[in-house]
C-alpha cells in the first residue's frame, strides 16, 4: 500500500493545535479545516488532467482540469470537519456519507449510515476521516466502498497509529493513505498515543 506522509512545517504546526490539550472546539476545528486544504492538495497531486483551451485577455492559452474528479466521504461524525475544505478545493466533486461509531468495549466499528451513489466503479473516492487507530473503521468503510464497485480509494487522515496502516496494508483492499503524521501506537482504550483525543468530541462536544 501507498503511504504518503504529508511532512511539511505547516502541517506540523497546525496538527500541535490539534494536538494541544487546551485547544477550544471552534480552534480544533479551524486547524483541521486548514490541515485538509494541505491533505488534499498532496492527495490530488497526480491525478490526471485533461487540457482545454481558454482565452486570456491577450491571446488562447492552454488550461486544464480534473479529467476524473473524487468522489468525497466524510465518515460521521470526525470527517465532518474535512468535508466543506475538501469541496471547496474540488468543487467538481460530489460528496458520501459513511456513519461509523466504534464500540466502546470491543472497538469494533458499528456502521449506522451509508448514503453513497449505486455504481462507484471508474470514480476515485477519497475517504475523510482525522483517526486511523486500529484501521477497524476505515476498513470497514472502505469495504462498503468496494462493494459498490470503487476500485480507487484515497484515505485521508490527519494522525494514524502504526496498526491502522498494517490493517489497511494487510486487508488487501484498493487504498493508499495519505495522513499527517504517524503517532506511537495505541492505548488499552484503543486511543492513538500521543494523537489527540477524541476527534469527534474535540470539534462538537462529547456525545
Ligand atoms: C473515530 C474516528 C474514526 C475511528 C477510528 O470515530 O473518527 O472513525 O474512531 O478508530 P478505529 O481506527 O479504531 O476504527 P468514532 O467511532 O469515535 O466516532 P465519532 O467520529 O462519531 O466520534
Ligand atoms: N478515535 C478517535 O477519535 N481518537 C483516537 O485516538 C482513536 C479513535
Amino acid at each position: 500500500m501507498e503511504t504518503h506522509v504529508v511532512d511539511h512545517p505547516l502541517a506540523a504546526a497546525l496538527l500541535t493545535t490539534m494536538r494541544d490539550a487546551r485547544s477550544s472546539n471552534p480552534a480544533f476545528r479551524a486547524a483541521l479545516r486548514e490541515l485538509t486544504h494541505m491533505l488534499i492538495y498532496e492527495a490530488i497531486r497526480d491525478a490526471e488532467i485533461e487540457e482545454f483551451e481558454v482565452a486570456t485577455p491577450v491571446a488562447p492559452a492552454r488550461g486544464v482540469r480534473l479529467a476524473n474528479p473524487p468522489l468525497l466521504v466524510p465518515v460521521l461524525r470526525a470527517g465532518l470537519g474535512m468535508v466543506e475544505q475538501a469541496s471547496s478545493l474540488i468543487p467538481q466533486s460530489q460528496v458520501g456519507f459513511v456513519g461509523m461509531a466504534r464500540d466502546e468495549t470491543t472497538h469494533e466499528p458499528v456502521p449506522y449510515l451509508e448514503s453513497l451513489p449505486e455504481d462507484l466503479s471508474g470514480i476515485p473516492v477519497y475517504v475523510l476521516d482525522p483517526m486511523l487507530a486500529t484501521g477497524g473503521s476505515m476498513v470497514r468503510t472502505i469495504e462498503l466502498l468496494v462493494e459498490r464497485g470503487a476500485t480507487d480509494v484515497t484515505a485521508v487522515c490527519v494522525v494514524a497509529a502504526p496498526q491502522g496502516v498494517a490493517a489497511l496494508a494487510d486487508s488487501g483492499l484498493p487504498i493508499r493513505l495519505v495522513v499527517a503524521a504517524v503517532d506511537a501506537g495505541l492505548n488499552e482504550d484503543a486511543y492513538i498515543v500521543p494523537g489527540l483525543g477524541d476527534a469527534g468530541d474535540r470539534q462538537f462536544g462529547p456525545r
